[in-house]
């Protein structure tokens, strides 16, 4: 019987009717489960047209089967859940990961704000403050964590084939690119890499944390909003550039976490002015401050602003995170006051509510 893996390569053939799109790439394919009877494969409804979902119910099937070792194909079509149902978090999904005493994910409402720059700093800058920390890299697609902390080397599982976290910098971190290979992460579009991540991290053998700081991937779409919900988080951060394009974006990180529940431990602004090198001033390039004024209208809290500066992009370059190679670089000692303004936030959960109560 084939894989669902190598049953979704198939699919990837079937174009969707009336475009030169495959059907895997439009994101319909929900699930695919290989039983001993058969295969079954979940669509969701991308259309409301009868005919066009009866031509892909039929190249489905027929794909399927035409795989060797097929014994009986299914395919199911899942009707879209009334939209507010669908983006409210059933409360009994929401789960805790034993040893782990919080899990907090870092968001960007866009991609390249520098949020797995600051995921990494951030967790050492917690660990410098003494917390045991776990990092988790749920970027299928963009899988730079393992580059910043510089290990490659292949993952080992224990004998109930649970995945030992790597260690290093004295943090304990997994990535899911560890795992996906590139071919693969671009054949699990949509869903089911939600579903995978979600599942992929209670299967890590974490230990003893105190914390765990989750890398989600750029964007508040279902997979941010999908992880958000099954994980039981103490919070959200969200990273943000000083520029109005990316601030607008903040109001997305915020509502995605205020959506299901989590509180919103506050927003950093990264990239927010230069500090020269040369003269250790600093030079305000875009019009810093927004990240502070956002947070203030959405009613969280601002954590910080982090400057622009070289050694932070070699210190990911070259595996090598600032944090860790610079403790006494002002970027480091700005990531020391933002752990502990995280690190507050969540072990008094109460005051913070009690502020955005005013
Ligand atoms: N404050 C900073 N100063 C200088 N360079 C930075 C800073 N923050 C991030 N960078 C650099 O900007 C680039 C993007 O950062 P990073 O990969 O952390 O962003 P991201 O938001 O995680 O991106 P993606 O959306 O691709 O996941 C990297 O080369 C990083 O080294
Ligand atoms: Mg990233």
């Amino acid at each position: 019987m084939p894989s669902p893996n190598e049953i979704l390569a198939e699919l990837k053939k079937v174009k969707y009717p009336g475009f030169t799109r495959d059907i895997v790439s439009f994101g319909i394919i929900k699930d695919i489960e290989v039983a001993h009877a058969g295969v079954t494969v979940i669509l969701t409804a991308a259309t409301a047209k009868p005919d066009v979902i009866e031509k892909i119910v039929a190249d489905v099937k027929a794909a399927v089967a035409a795989m060797p070792d097929v014994p009986a194909v299914e395919v199911r079509i899942e009707q879209p859940p009334p939209s507010a149902a669908h983006r409210a978090a059933p409360p009994q999904a929401h789960r805790d990961i034993p040893g782990v005493k919080h899990i907090i994910a870092v968001a960007s409402g866009k991609g390249g704000v520098g949020k797995s720059t600051v995921a990494v700093n951030l967790a050492l800058a917690m660990r410098a403050r003494g917390w045991r920390i776990g990092l988790m890299d749920a970027d299928v697609y963009g899988p730079s964590i393992a580059m910043m902390v510089g290990v490659e080397k292949a993952v080992s599982l224990t004998p109930e084939r649970r995945i030992i976290p790597l260690e290093r910098f004295g943090i304990r971190y997994v990535s899911m690119a560890l795992f996906v290979d590139s071919e693969t992460a671009i054949i699990w579009r949509g869903p089911m890499v939600t579903k995978l991540e979600a599942e992929f991290l209670f299967n890590v053998e974490w230990g003893n944390l105190d914390c765990l700081v989750l890398d989600l991937p750029p964007g508040t779409g279902d997979a941010q909003l999908t992880i958000t919900q099954r994980v039981a988080l103490a919070g959200g951060v969200v990273v943000t550039t000083p520029q109005d394009i990316a601030l607008i974006d903040v109001k997305r990180g915020v509502e995605m976490f205020r959506e299901v529940n989590v509180p919103v431990l506050g927003v950093i602004e990264n990239m927010s002015y230069y500090l020269c090198r040369k003269c250790g001033k600093r030079h305000e390039i875009f019009s810093h401050g927004g990240g502070a004024r956002y947070a203030s209208e959405l009613g969280v809290p601002f954590l910080g602003e982090l400057p622009i500066v070289r050694e932070l992009r070699e210190g990911g370059d070259n595996a090598n995170p600032i944090v860790a190679a610079n403790p006494r670089h002002p970027v480091s000692i700005a990531f020391g006051e933002i752990a502990a303004r995280v690190i507050d936030q969540i072990e008094h959960p109460n005051a913070r509510e009690a502020a955005e109560r005013g």
